[in-house]
């Protein structure tokens, strides 16, 4: 089975993308080939500084190893290291339309009350269907705000088989439903969020253990005094989220365990669950960091393989497409 994810270079990285991404990715690897992309190409599409930018895009490939891709059997690689993603971009937009871009809800959201939009925002999903069809892709680990996207890239792959001759797989997302929706601490009705979510509410994969102690400490909680999930006790059902992902067990089995004992013990065990787990993965992301040659040598190797691997696709484009074939001299 053919596996593959982007996953964007966009700042610091939470809890919540442990979660819902990074945790995911590393456990669908297990189950087949695996290809997993730093999308550097698609964060242009919004204002970016190109300064930090170098450092955001190692920082991210340093997290996938650090939190568990092993790179002696997945493939991690940076988009922009391999030109058949920005090529596939272009020759798709011939099966894209106007009418159907426009309706992407992320493109709405992301551009609304904005003065200016850039051309890369509007055109980002056919880039991101090229990423996917390239690798005759099975399945696309992603969270549940990427669905559109996802099924944009099966109708441009289902159009272009029709029109062209057959070239793509059609591929399936799909959408891990556990721990997909990690809430801040502060404000357990918002997702916990770089942007959009509270200081103290959010935990950093890079956070020092005092600091997980006391976000964890203050999070708050709803009346009561069960450790059980609710839907009126948004604050305790998200830390009882949280310790089963720390723990690596279900939520069922974090009750089971709590019941009859108050909040105050389970929100320190919360915390130091987080610690215990981060703890290595911090560790393994800093030997990474300070090993720039050694980091840089493994995303050669994932650009490398990335390349062997969508070139015969990318050459099928140009050659069903009508291409004039390009002769070696
Ligand atoms: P982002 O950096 O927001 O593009 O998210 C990267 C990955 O983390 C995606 O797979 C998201 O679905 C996931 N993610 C982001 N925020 C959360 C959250 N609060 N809870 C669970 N998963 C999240
Ligand atoms: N658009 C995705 C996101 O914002 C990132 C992405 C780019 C992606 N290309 C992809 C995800 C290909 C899966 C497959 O999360």
């Amino acid at each position: 089975m053919r596996i593959f994810s982007g996953i964007q270079p966009t700042g610091a990285k939470h809890f919540g993308n442990y979660s819902g991404g990074f945790r995911q990715y590393a456990a669908t690897a297990r189950q087949g080939e695996g290809f997993f992309c730093v999308v550097d190409l698609h964060s242009l599409s919004v204002p970016y500084d190109p300064v930090e930018f170098r450092n955001t895009c190692l920082d991210l490939a340093a997290m996938l190893f650090a939190t568990g891709l092993d790179p002696e059997h997945s493939t991690v690689f940076i988009q922009s290291h391999v030109s058949a993603h920005a090529e596939a971009n272009w020759l798709l937009g011939a099966v894209a339309t106007f009418g159907e871009l426009n309706r992407m809800t992320q493109f709405k959201d992301k551009s609304a009350g904005k003065e200016s939009v850039s051309a890369a925002l509007f055109a980002y999903p056919v880039l991101m269907a090229g990423d996917i069809l390239l690798y005759q892709t099975d399945v696309v680990p992603v969270g549940d705000d990427q669905r559109q996207h996802v099924e944009l890239a099966r109708n441009l792959a289902q159009r272009f088989n029709a029109r062209f001759g057959e070239t793509f797989k059609l591929p399936r997302g799909i959408y891990p439903e556990e721990g997909a929706r990690i809430m801040d601490l502060q404000a357990p009705d918002r997702k916990m969020s770089t942007t959009g979510g509270t200081q103290l509410g959010t935990v950093y994969m890079l956070d020092e253990p005092d600091e997980i102690r006391r976000k964890f400490k203050s999070a708050v909680t709803d009346t009561g005094r069960e450790v059980r999930r609710a839907p009126d006790k948004p604050g305790i059902s998200n830390l009882v989220e949280i310790m089963a992902v720390a723990r690596a067990t279900s939520p069922a089995e974090v009750e089971a365990q709590y019941e009859g004992q108050g909040y105050g013990k389970f929100k320190t065990d919360v915390g130091e669950a987080v610690i215990e787990l981060l703890a290595p993965i911090k560790k393994r992301y800093l030997e990474l960091r300070g090993d720039p040659t050694g980091l840089e040598r493994l995303l050669a190797r994932g650009a490398e393989k990335a390349r062997a691997t969508s070139a015969p696709t990318l050459h099928r484009m140009y050659d069903v497409m009508g291409f004039v074939p390009r002769v070696r001299d």
